[in-house]
């Protein structure tokens, strides 16, 4: 399949269209950001490993049913996905506080919910990504009703998914981000799930894995992302 001009170009994806309409290919970049594009560097080899482990996973999920715009890997930096419509929301499950909801709601980071939360923020870099509610989105028509239920109770059932199949590699998921995106068939997963947009804590000793250590500047970003990659690997190998 052959890859023709650049759609679309965001912080540490390209996106190319290809002679069929119904499919596109994502590049994945080592461009990393943070703080809202504040922070800029690059992770090397960042690319490679997210490509590889949203692969992995996609291939993961749908074999467990969930439908995603995953076709197949391409290459060390390429995924041919279907074209979708994406919906501009980031869908964020929380399994154990971190990150903005510590410094939002006070609460001390590591504390395990009693359940886990869902919550969304509308994609608009110019605002900072603002928190919504399921009556922002239904009345501003980012998603209909129906579009809403489906994205929740996909994102919960992800949720239980990747909690298993992290816990299996000796992960923690702490939280993460989902886009979903619309075609024909419905709405499916799209984007990326990789140590760029899930919290992971070594289960054994609490070591972060994800991208927090570029985020605080903890060093050795890149080794992680590949033990992430590693781990999951063998972990879907047997
Ligand atoms: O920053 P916050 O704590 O809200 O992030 C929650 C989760 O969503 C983290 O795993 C983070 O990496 C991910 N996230 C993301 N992209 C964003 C915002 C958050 O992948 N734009």
């Amino acid at each position: 399949i052959e890859k023709k001009e650049m759609l679309y170009e965001g912080k540490a994806k390209q996106v190319y269209v290809t002679e069929d309409a119904s499919k596109v290919i994502v590049y994945f970049k080592d461009d990393a950001t943070a703080f809202n594009g504040k922070k800029k560097s690059q992770i090397e080899g960042k690319g490679k490993v997210n490509n590889h482990l949203s692969s992995l996973i996609y291939t993961y999920l749908e074999g467990k049913g969930v439908k995603t715009h995953f076709i197949q890997r391409l290459s060390d930096r390429e995924m041919l996905v279907k074209a979708v419509t994406i919906i501009p929301l980031e869908i964020i499950v929380r399994n154990v506080a971190a990150g903005s909801m510590t410094r939002q709601l006070g609460v001390k980071e590591g504390t395990v919910l009693k359940k886990p939360i869902v919550e969304y923020s509308l994609k608009k870099d110019e605002l900072g990504d603002p928190f919504v509610n399921e009556d922002h989105i239904i009345a501003l028509e980012w998603a209909t009703e129906e579009e809403l239920n489906k994205i929740r109770s996909e994102a919960l059932t992800i949720n239980k998914l990747l909690i298993e199949l992290f816990s299996k590699a000796g992960l923690k998921l702490i939280d993460f981000k989902l886009e979903f995106g619309v075609n024909k068939d419905g709405v499916l997963l799209a984007d990326e799930i990789s140590p760029d947009t899930c919290r992971l804590w070594e289960t054994r000793t609490g070591r972060v894995m994800d991208k927090d250590r570029f985020r605080k500047d903890m060093g050795q970003v890149s080794e992680h992302y590949e033990e992430v990659l590693e781990r999951v690997s063998k972990v879907l190998a047997v």
